[in-house]
């Protein structure tokens, strides 16, 4: 153990230190089981900085090339899991640093030279999140893609749209699945604000101040492929903002992709029948043989607990912090890739569920005979025919429920003269105003629910989204 930590001291600051770092406080200080994923970001920005380093004549061309060969190596080892990751060189930095020294010797002691871990850690971090980024918006149009599939192959098949859960008017699956795909473009288009907001490059900060070295910092930037460096180096190693946003737009999809398996898991359970969930997307019961459960969906359905919780980890962190860095930020990765990770299984399942889904479109349109889904179209009937005021027509509408009810019939089953006894003026062009299929027709104002105007909003989508 002591000898470790002797070439801990001689490595990185042992010069200021005369005894040992406690034993405890090396574990807890360790970042470095979850940072090394940082190890790709971390390996990049070392060799742009030092060939900026070499191109500014503040070290020589040459310690740059054995700078840079070295680190390559490092990053193999890496992927071959030949490199030996150290606790008590705290984090997935000093571990690389550490080992460049080893390789190389003296060139890779210049490495750190104009920089410090505060810019670096951030450089690396939004690095990480840019990418990460890209991959989430691809999964993302990757389930749009499905859902807009679905939503083709279903554009006019009926089912009950639903307000407070009670049955309200009929709609069509095609539009309901639709109106997920909105909500995953406003996601994709949130990635891409927050990518634009934080696409400035910290390198360069140092510790809090700057540095006297003369440095190139748009050189780097540009390098790392960041639209610009950062403005004040102060806010450079302080702010992560862009990680809170990150996890605001995470925890916005978890809630959206909830609100969907929400729907599956209603959807596929025996009361409702609208769908089945393909086997694959589903468990069995220990005990109950006959059981299959929506597991996937549910998992979909929880996990966005934790994106919630994560959001609002990162937020209290920052809050109470003065600038500039504190160790405290260290506790910014671990929420992230937490976030990342179950984000992805989360997309992952739900692309899988949606592109093999069933749908049973006899149960939805019986459900969609019940509950009087037509009233609407009924009042408008009286409306547009008879001229009556909608507010009037609403009431006389409630009271011919009331009669359905008494009845226990659907609208379209009660006889005219019933109609007639409460309204008088009715004739029978109601007949045809009430029944579903002109309702579903007539639903043609701007983004409705008309079959027509489904398919048209499906040639779009595919031209906004895919
Ligand atoms: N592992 C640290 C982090 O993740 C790196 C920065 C350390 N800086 C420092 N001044 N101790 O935040």
């Amino acid at each position: 153990m002591s000898k470790r930590k002797k070439s801990l001291k001689s490595t990185i600051w042992g010069g200021r230190f005369v005894g040992e770092t406690s034993d405890n406080l090396i574990k807890f200080n360790s970042s470095i089981d979850f940072d090394k994923k940082l190890y790709t970001q971390d390996i990049e920005g070392s060799i742009a900085h030092a060939e900026m380093l070499s191109k500014q004549k503040i070290i020589l061309k040459k310690d740059f090339l054995e700078i840079k060969s070295g680190l390559l190596k490092i990053k193999k080892e890496i992927e071959t899991n030949k490199f030996k990751f150290r606790i008590e060189l705290e984090d997935i930095h000093m571990n690389i640093e550490s080992r460049l020294i080893e390789l190389i010797g003296e060139s890779g002691k210049k490495l750190h030279t104009a920089r410090s871990r505060n810019d670096q850690v951030v450089t690396d971090f939004k690095m990480w999140i840019r990418s990460d980024l890209d991959s989430i918006s691809e999964l993302l149009k990757e389930l749009q893609k499905e859902l807009i599939s679905q939503a083709e192959d279903n554009y006019e098949a009926l089912m009950p749209g639903y307000t407070h859960l009670q049955v309200a008017q009929p709609i069509t699956f095609g539009h309901h699945l639709l109106a997920y795909v909105e909500m995953f473009g406003r996601d994709r288009s949130r990635i891409q604000d927050c990518k634009n907001r934080m696409n400035e490059c910290p390198l360069g900060s140092a510790a809090l101040a700057g540095t006297s070295y003369p440095i190139d910092r748009n050189f780097v930037a540009k390098k790392l492929n960041f639209s610009s460096p950062t403005r004040n180096s102060i806010d450079s190693v302080s702010s992560r903002d862009f990680a809170i946003e990150y996890l605001s737009v995470l925890c916005l999809i978890g809630v959206n992709l909830s609100r969907i398996a929400e729907e599956l898991i209603l959807w596929s359970s025996n009361g409702f029948n609208f769908i089945v969930i393909n086997e694959e997307y589903t468990t069995g019961s220990s005990i109950m043989p006959q059981k299959r459960n929506p597991d996937a969906a549910e998992l979909i359905r929880g996990k966005s607990n934790r994106l919630v919780g994560n959001l609002v980890n990162l937020t209290n962190l920052l809050k109470g912090l003065p600038l500039a860095y504190s160790k405290d930020l260290q506790e910014d990765k671990e929420p992230v890739f937490d976030s990342s990770e179950n984000i992805k299984n989360c997309l992952l399942n739900m692309i899988g569920i949606i592109k093999s889904l069933k749908i049973n479109k006899n149960k939805m349109l019986k459900a969609l005979q019940k509950g009087f889904p037509t009233a609407t179209d009924l009042a408008d009937y009286l409306v547009t025919y008879l001229n009556i005021p909608f507010r009037d027509a609403h009431k006389i509408t409630g009271k011919i429920i009331l009669l359905a009810e008494e009845k226990d019939c659907s609208l379209d089953e009660l006889l005219l003269e019933d109609l007639r006894s409460i309204e008088p003026k009715i004739d029978s062009n109601i007949i045809k105003s009430i029944s579903i299929s002109s309702s579903i027709l007539k639903k043609s104002s701007f983004g409705g629910t008309s079959p027509r105007l489904v398919l048209k909003a499906i040639s779009e989508a595919k031209r906004r989204y895919l």
